[in-house]
């Protein structure tokens, strides 16, 4: 098959590997190019004299092969072969910019100790911002999704003291535990048989008049589902909460054109929230240690407001620290995001928003196969890139040890799934099961999140037939 991009081009790679020979190639053409950044960077510094630094080449060796050695202890998570968790392997751009920063190491709390890197975060995030379709905003980047959302809470929790949190019964576990760590009372709201908050049991806790903020899960963790945004939006109009959406894992989705209709109208009004969370280090082709969290009224700022009478000195300039929880953090993340953005604007049409379209078609073309097959029930049709399917069996119990059988069996065949578990209620519409005699049924889950995926697709399924054979 024709690769459909410069970046993605994994039909070479997919001869069977031999025994004598290493099954999974990493990327190593890009590191010439770290040594003429690192050159680059000196040449910035050459009226400087030279400060040499001196290692030991021989214990510097051992003791990075012995950490190589170890790191064979993995699974193949950069291989399109491995769709379990939600891993994604940062974009060589990103690898190599990161790296190449580390040897100044610059620190993004204030002007001061990371000043070409406070440039690069701010320029990356207005990026991001606008690709929701925010002009002016507040944001930053930060360790991850969970701090990116802690920060959006603790700001709602300020501006709505004493009111609770509401988040669906599919959200990510982290906004109850967020929650209790703010001391801000949690409601989990029902879910609809596909995943999506329940807009009737939403209303219901509202009537309360004692909820603060409510979570909008765009892309759920589990099975990648989009909540009903424009009715939750409506919802607001009449009972004045904040919103917040948790986009970690969905939100470059916006930037996809072959959404579904549900999907499509929720990302359209996503710049109607109060505050975004999207992780680059999930679809943004980052390193980990990429969150980002941003903020429709800038003036929100002022919640953050603090002195630091040791570390902003260099200039008035705002110092991304003045605006974050965090203190000390990677510039390095930075760079490697301004760099990556360069090279794949966040723009529909462009090669990047193609590499998620690929995606979404690769989790599509798995659903549409895993339908023909009698062992198998899918729970409903991807509205990202996520898959889940029960095993069909008699009982609810048996066909969660057959999942989980079927998942150890693709292990061995070197295809790397998950195992989620589901309530009765999300699975039920596939009817996988005669006798529901538990609560909840383990499903076998998909992270189709590679774009080489479409291309690896009919491996992928020859691979799981074989696994469910042999289990
Ligand atoms: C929707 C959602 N929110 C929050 C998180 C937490 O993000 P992180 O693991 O980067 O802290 C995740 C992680 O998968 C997620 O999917």
């Amino acid at each position: 098959m024709a690769s459909r991009s410069r970046w993605w081009s994994p039909s070479r790679e997919r001869r069977p590997a031999r025994r004598d020979q290493p099954a999974m190639k990493l990327e190593r053409e890009s590191l010439a190019l770290l040594d003429e950044a690192l050159q680059s960077i000196e040449q910035g510094f050459r009226d400087l004299p030279d400060a040499p630094v001196h290692v030991d080449r021989a214990a510097l060796r051992e003791a990075v092969l012995a950490a190589a050695e170890r790191m064979r202890d993995n699974f193949p998570y950069a291989h399109p072969l491995y769709v379990g968790q939600m891993l994604k392997p940062p974009h060589p751009v990103a690898r190599i910019a990161y790296a190449m920063s580390l040897w100044l190491n610059p620190n993004n709390h204030a002007l001061d100790g990371g000043r070409a890197s406070s440039a690069l975060e701010k320029e990356a995030v207005a990026a991001i911002a606008r690709m929701f379709g925010w002009e002016t905003h507040l944001g930053h980047l930060c360790g991850g999704g969970t701090i990116a959302n802690f920060e959006a809470l603790w700001v709602a929790r300020e501006l709505a003291p004493g009111k609770a949190i509401a988040a669906s019964s599919q959200a990510h576990y982290t906004h109850s535990r967020l929650s209790a760590v703010l001391g801000v009372p949690f409601r989990a709201i029902a879910v609809d048989a596909r995943g999506r908050m329940d807009l009737a049991a939403l209303e219901r806790a509202l009537a309360g008049g004692e909820i603060g903020a409510v979570v909008v899960t765009l892309g759920t963790t589990a099975a990648g589902t989009v909540d009903p945004l424009p009715e939750i939006l409506a919802l607001r109009a009449r009972h004045g909460f904040r919103l917040h959406v948790d986009a970690a894992y969905g939100g470059y989705y916006t930037l996809a054109g072959n959404l579904e209709p549900w999907a499509r109208r929720a990302f359209d009004r996503v710049a109607e929230a109060d505050s975004i969370v999207v992780d680059p280090h999930k679809h943004g082709l980052q390193p980990y240690g990429c969150g980002c969290v941003l903020f429709r009224d800038p003036a929100v700022g002022r919640i953050y407001r603090h002195d630091s009478p040791y570390t902003y000195f260099s200039s008035p300039e705002l110092h991304l620290g003045e605006i974050s929880l965090e203190c000390s953090r990677p510039g390095a993340s930075a760079v490697a995001l301004w760099a990556t953005l360069r090279m794949l604007p966040l723009v529909r049409g462009g090669e990047f928003a193609r590499s998620l379209e690929s995606c979404r078609e690769a989790a599509l073309a798995m659903h549409a196969a895993l339908t023909t097959d009698a062992r198998f029930a899918p729970l409903f049709p991807p509205e990202l890139d996520i898959v889940s399917w029960a095993v069909r069996a008699d009982t609810a119990g048996e066909s969660s040890r057959r999942a989980r059988r079927i998942f150890e069996q693709a292990a061995r065949q070197g295809l790397h799934l998950a195992v989620a578990t589901f309530p009765r209620a999300m699975v039920e519409g596939a009817a996988p099961v005669r006798d529901w005699d538990a609560a909840d049924l383990t499903c076998l889950r998909a992270c189709v999140m590679k774009p080489e995926h479409c291309d690896w697709m009919s491996e992928i399924l020859a691979r799981l037939d074989r696994a469910a054979a042999a289990a």
